[in-house]
């Protein structure tokens, strides 16, 4: 059950234990405000004071929730949360989830984390895989999670539509960038203001740039003779590795490093840290 719950909120233990206390301290005093209240109106207990009390609750539930959490850490949780409820219960149309592309070249395995990650969330889907190489690992990922496969080739990407009419027929709203290494186009980028998202496998601004990918960041790295390396996860603009930074974390570069075992490290953060930063920009 406990498991069930860290899976579905994407929580860890303690934050579990911090949301469910709030539930339980919100409705605490939710109850005794309510209480309260209808103890200033003079009124009988009976029907009418019964149900003034649910009408009371109901309404004053997600105030005193959201304040509890905020003292335990949880408003993020409780603002998205109580806005959820709003929408079921608001008659909204429920506009289904935030469907991502991922846009890979290579093995894939950033993308496979992502996957895993919003595999069973109602709210955000991994919807489309988009691929430049025909041998890429990435394509195998996808048809063992029965993700949709877009094969795109460089003259229609580049001098064509982009396939920004394929990627709106699939209603995609955010574009994940997860080891893909051809320049985006402007006009994708145009298409998808803010919405396209890059992992840089190094410390930008520093061994970014046109060439700056895979073992040649992590060879520049050490022949320079850094001491820390790490990841950006930045917003994609016209320029290799350039738009705004969201996000970074760090590593040490030991002496004994080699390209091969930074990469290592890189990738443990890469997979540690870009799904759960994926899903944080979706709640803002
Ligand atoms: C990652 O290191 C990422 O930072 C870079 O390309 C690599 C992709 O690795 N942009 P994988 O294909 O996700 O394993």
């Amino acid at each position: 059950m406990l498991e069930k719950l860290k899976a579905r909120w994407k929580v860890n233990g303690v934050n579990l234990v911090l949301i469910i206390a709030t539930f339980a301290l919100g409705g605490s005093l939710c109850g005794w405000a309510g209480r309260r209240l209808l103890l200033l109106t003079g009124l009988e207990k009976g029907i009418t004071w019964i149900v003034l009390y649910i009408l009371l609750i109901t309404l004053l539930w997600p105030l005193c929730v959201l304040l509890i959490s905020i003292p335990l850490g949880q408003f993020a949780f409780f603002k998205h949360y109580i806005q959820r409820i709003g929408k079921k219960f608001g008659g909204k149309k429920n506009n289904g989830p935030v469907n991502i592309a991922i846009f890979a070249s290579g093995a894939g395995s950033n993308a496979q984390k992502i996957i895993e990650h919003f595999a069973g969330s109602h709210t955000v889907k991994v919807a489309l895989i988009v691929c430049n190489k025909p041998t890429a690992g990435v394509l195998s990922i996808a048809a063992d999670q029965h993700i949709p496969a877009l094969l795109i080739e460089k003259e229609r990407f580049f001098n064509g539509d982009s396939y920004i009419a394929e990627l709106q027929k699939q209603h995609i709203d955010l574009i994940v960038l997860a080891g893909f290494l051809w320049k985006i186009p402007s006009s994708l980028i145009a298409a998808y203001p803010k919405k396209i998202i890059n992992i840089h496998p190094a410390l930008l601004p520093k061994y970014g740039g046109k060439g700056m990918y895979g073992g040649n960041v992590h060879e520049a790295v050490i022949a320079a003779g850094e001491k820390e390396s790490g990841i950006s996860i930045h917003y994609v603009d016209e320029l290799y590795d350039h738009g705004k930074i969201i996000f970074q974390a760090s590593c040490s570069v030991d002496e004994n490093d080699t390209p091969g075992s930074l990469a290592e490290k890189i990738h443990r953060l890469e997979h540690a840290h870009y799904p759960r930063v994926i899903g944080s920009l979706l709640q803002k």
